[in-house]
C-alpha cells in the first residue's frame, strides 16, 4: 500500500438546524459524524452517497474551507487544524479544490489570466504580469488548445467544459498534491463529460496527483476511482477496492444505492431494492445505525448501537450488525 496522503481521525461536523419564521436554532444536523479516513497517495478515492450524506461537507473540511466540530485532520503526518501562518500557506498550495458548479466557481468579471494567475499572486506574491509561460501551460495542460486564445476570454465567452477547464487549471497551477473533485462534471453536458473525467486522469497520472472524487453517480465512481467510500447520513458505512464495492456490496444501503441506478457492466447482476424518499431525522444525537428504519435485515442490535467498522476481508469494510 502506497503512503497516506490523508488521514482524519473522528472527523465530525455539526451545523445548527435552524427552523421556523425567526431561524432558531433547533438541535443539530450531524452532517459528518467520527468519520475516519486513510486516502493513500497517488490514488483517485472515490466518496459516494446520497445527497444530503456529507460528501461536500467532508471535502469542505479536508480543504479548511470549513473548520470541523471535532476531529483531527493530518496531510503527510502533519496536523493541518492548528498549522503557524508561514505553514499555512505551504498547506494551502498543496491542497486544491474543484467546485461542483463552474458558473458560480468563476468571477465573472476577472479574465482567463485572472483567474488562473491569481492562485500565483496569492500564493507567491507575484505581479499580474509577467506569468505567460506558466499560464499557458496550464491551460494547454487542462485541454484549452491554442492556449493563447483563451487568455482573455472572460467566462462568459466560454462553454460550460470549457470554464471547467480553466477551474481545472487555476487548481494546477500552484502544482498541488492532493486535490478534491466535487462532482467535477454533474453540471456539464453529457456529451463533454467523458472527455473532462479522462484529463482530470491524465492529469493525475502527469501532475503525481491523489484525488479525492465525489459523486453521487456510482458509473462514474467505477469509471474513476480505485477506491470507494460510501456514506450515509454523515457516517462512513462501507469501503473498499471500486470493483470489490461495486460487484459484492455488503451493507444494506450499499445494496439498495447499486440496485438503484443502472452502473453499465452486463457481468454485475442485480434485484432492486426500494429506497425510502424520506430522510431520516438526523436533528437528533444518534445512538442506532442510521440505516435502521430502512433497512430489510435490521435486528434489535441496530437500534441500540452503532455497529463497528469491520474488515471483512480484502481490505473490505463494512459497518453494519448483520455482515
Ligand atoms: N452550511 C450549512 N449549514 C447548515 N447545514 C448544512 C450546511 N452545509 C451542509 N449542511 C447540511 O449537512 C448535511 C450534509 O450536506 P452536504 O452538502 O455535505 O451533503 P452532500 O452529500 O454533499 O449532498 P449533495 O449530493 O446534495 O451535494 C445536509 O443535511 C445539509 O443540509
Ligand atoms: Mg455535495
Amino acid at each position: 500500500m502506497s503512503d497516506v496522503i490523508v488521514k482524519t481521525t473522528n472527523l465530525t461536523k455539526n451545523f445548527p438546524a435552524k427552523k421556523g419564521i425567526f431561524r432558531r436554532s433547533n438541535g443539530c444536523i450531524y452532517a459528518v459524524h467520527d468519520v475516519n479516513l486513510e486516502i493513500p497517495e497517488g490514488k483517485i478515492f472515490g466518496l459516494v452517497g446520497e445527497s444530503g450524506s456529507g460528501k461536500t461537507t467532508i471535502g469542505n473540511l479536508l480543504v479548511r474551507l470549513i473548520e470541523p466540530t471535532c476531529g483531527r485532520i493530518q496531510l503527510n503526518g502533519q496536523d493541518i487544524l492548528d498549522l503557524k501562518k508561514s505553514e499555512e500557506i505551504h498547506f494551502r498550495r498543496k491542497v486544491q479544490m474543484i467546485f461542483q458548479d463552474p458558473y458560480e466557481s468563476l468571477n465573472p468579471r476577472l479574465t482567463v489570466y485572472e483567474t488562473v494567475a491569481e492562485p500565483l499572486i496569492i500564493q507567491e506574491k507575484r505581479s499580474m504580469h509577467g506569468n505567460e509561460k506558466e499560464l499557458l501551460y496550464a491551460l494547454e495542460s487542462a485541454g484549452l488548445t491554442p492556449p493563447q486564445d483563451f487568455l482573455y476570454r472572460y467566462p462568459h465567452e466560454l462553454s460550460g467544459g470549457q470554464r471547467q477547464r480553466v477551474a481545472i487549471a487555476r487548481a494546477l497551477i500552484i502544482r498541488p498534491k492532493f486535490v478534491v473533485a466535487d462532482e467535477p462534471v454533474s453540471m456539464l453536458d453529457v456529451s463533454i463529460r467523458v472527455s473532462v473525467l479522462n484529463l482530470m486522469l491524465e492529469l493525475k497520472d502527469n501532475f503525481g496527483l491523489t484525488y479525492l472524487f465525489i459523486t453521487h453517480d456510482l458509473s462514474i465512481a467505477r469509471y474513476m476511482c480505485d477506491w470507494l467510500i460510501v456514506m450515509y447520513q454523515g457516517k462512513i458505512v462501507e469501503s473498499g477496492n471500486t470493483e470489490e464495492v461495486i460487484q459484492h456490496p455488503l451493507h444494506p444501503y450499499t445494496r439498495a444505492l447499486i440496485s438503484a441506478v443502472p452502473i453499465p457492466d452486463p457481468m454485475v447482476k442485480r434485484r432492486r431494492v426500494e429506497l425510502s424518499e424520506a430522510m431520516e431525522d438526523t436533528s437528533k444525537p444518534p445512538l442506532r445505525c442510521r440505516f435502521y428504519p430502512k433497512c430489510e435485515t435490521r435486528s434489535p442490535i441496530c437500534e441500540r448501537e452503532y455497529p463497528e467498522f469491520n474488515d471483512k476481508g480484502h481490505a473490505h469494510f463494512v459497518a453494519c450488525h448483520g455482515v
